[in-house]
């Protein structure tokens, strides 16, 4: 492999989705072989622990590096976790040419389309094909599947459940710091970053922009809560769009071992790009199935709504652990901002 090869490998990984836009990735090459490796100095974080955040964002990136060298010819030989003391390496992969590789690859294309679109509303259907479409690529990675809440009742559990937990990130102060944290207000609200979310891609109507913006303040957070402000922000940012949007599905995963955290960011990514290719727009909520883990170190006093949550959602998609909520829709328009992503050699040494 050339160097450009190996370049636009790694620029094909980059493009992957992460919690926060936090890229917590880093690459080494020896020869072909291509070490991915989680970055100790962006991962870890509260919602992290475990590492469960970080596995399905290089599960991701993974996936966008196998797909882009497929359509190059090349063929992955992957080892995951290769070393039991060693818990930030993820992945061995071996490159090699292999004639019988079919190099048709449609998901390639969409790499560098896919993002993430918090608008609203959206229009549908998304027809039993599509679900199929998305299905089939969920499913080429062994044990992943997609859930779709089918009845009314289903729907109603889904989206209360996912409501539930976007309001704990507002009431918790750990949550609070944690998601607050992420946000760049230092670039204003027009402008994007390499790193961490862009006010701009938050979908704020600019009327709510200077309160949003103040209650990155924990005091005033928490004088806000008094009035109710977490629970209208969790039928903002969650209840709202997606009641206004027609599609709802929910990434389930066999059980939550490490490998199978990685294989679900894998299934993740195919689900998104095949979506990116029929012109959908996607929003994760990841929120609900990260905090029924159980693994969040969240304050007592929210141990037992927490609970509540996580029975719910395991008795709507068991057997399994259901990870990521994805909302589905057809955007009038496409979306103009775009978090952006860090300079290609901030991810290794490369020399
Ligand atoms: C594991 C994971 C969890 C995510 N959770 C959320 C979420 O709960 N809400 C949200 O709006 N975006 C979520 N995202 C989307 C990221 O914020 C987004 O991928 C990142 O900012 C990069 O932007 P891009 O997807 O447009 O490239 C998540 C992404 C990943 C990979």
């Amino acid at each position: 492999m050339n160097r450009q090869t190996k370049a636009a490998i790694l620029r094909a990984g980059i493009a992957a989705p992460s919690a926060d836009n936090s890229q917590p990735w880093r690459f080494a090459w020896s020869g072909d072989d291509l070490d991915l490796r989680i970055d100790a100095s962006r991962s870890g974080r509260v919602s992290d622990t475990r590492y469960v955040l970080s596995d399905l964002a290089a599960g991701a990136c993974l996936e966008n590096m196998i797909i882009y060298a497929r359509s190059l010819g090349y063929v992955a030989d992957l080892q995951t976790f290769p070393r039991d003391d060693d818990e930030l390496w993820v992945a061995r992969i071996r490159w090699h040419r292999d004639p019988e590789c079919d190099p048709h690859e449609p998901l390639a294309g969409a790499i560098e389309q896919r993002h993430t679109d918090r608008r609203f509303p959206w229009r549908g259907p998304i027809t039993t094909d599509m679900q199929a479409r998305l299905d089939a690529q969920a499913r080429l990675i062994p044990g992943q599947r997609l859930y779709w809440p089918q009845t009314p009742r289903e729907k109603k559990t889904a989206l209360n459940v996912i409501r539930q937990a976007e309001t704990l990130r507002f009431r918790s102060p750990t949550l609070h710091a944690e998601l607050f944290s992420s946000i760049r207000f230092a670039v204003g609200w027009h402008s994007a970053c390499e790193e961490g979310l862009a006010p701009a891609t938050l979908a704020v109507e600019p009327p709510m922009r200077p309160v949003f913006q103040a209650l990155r303040r924990p005091s005033v957070m928490a004088m806000f809560n008094w009035l109710g402000a977490a629970s209208v922000l969790g039928l903002r940012s969650a209840w709202l769009p997606i009641r206004l949007s027609p599609g709802l599905c929910l990434l389930v995963i066999p059980s939550t071992a490490r490998s199978d955290v990685l294989a679900g960011g894998r299934a993740l990514q195919r689900v998104w790009l095949e979506a990116t290719l029929a012109g959908l727009s996607v929003q994760p909520y990841a929120a609900a199935g990260i905090l029924s883990l159980g693994f969040v170190p969240v304050e007592p006093v929210f141990q037992r709504p927490l609970a509540r949550l996580s029975s719910a959602l395991g008795a709507l998609c068991a057997p399994g652990h259901g990870l990521v909520f994805l909302r589905l829709g057809h955007a009038g328009s496409a979306s103009r901002d775009r978090s952006g992503r860090r300079g290609l050699a901030s991810f290794g040494d490369f020399q």
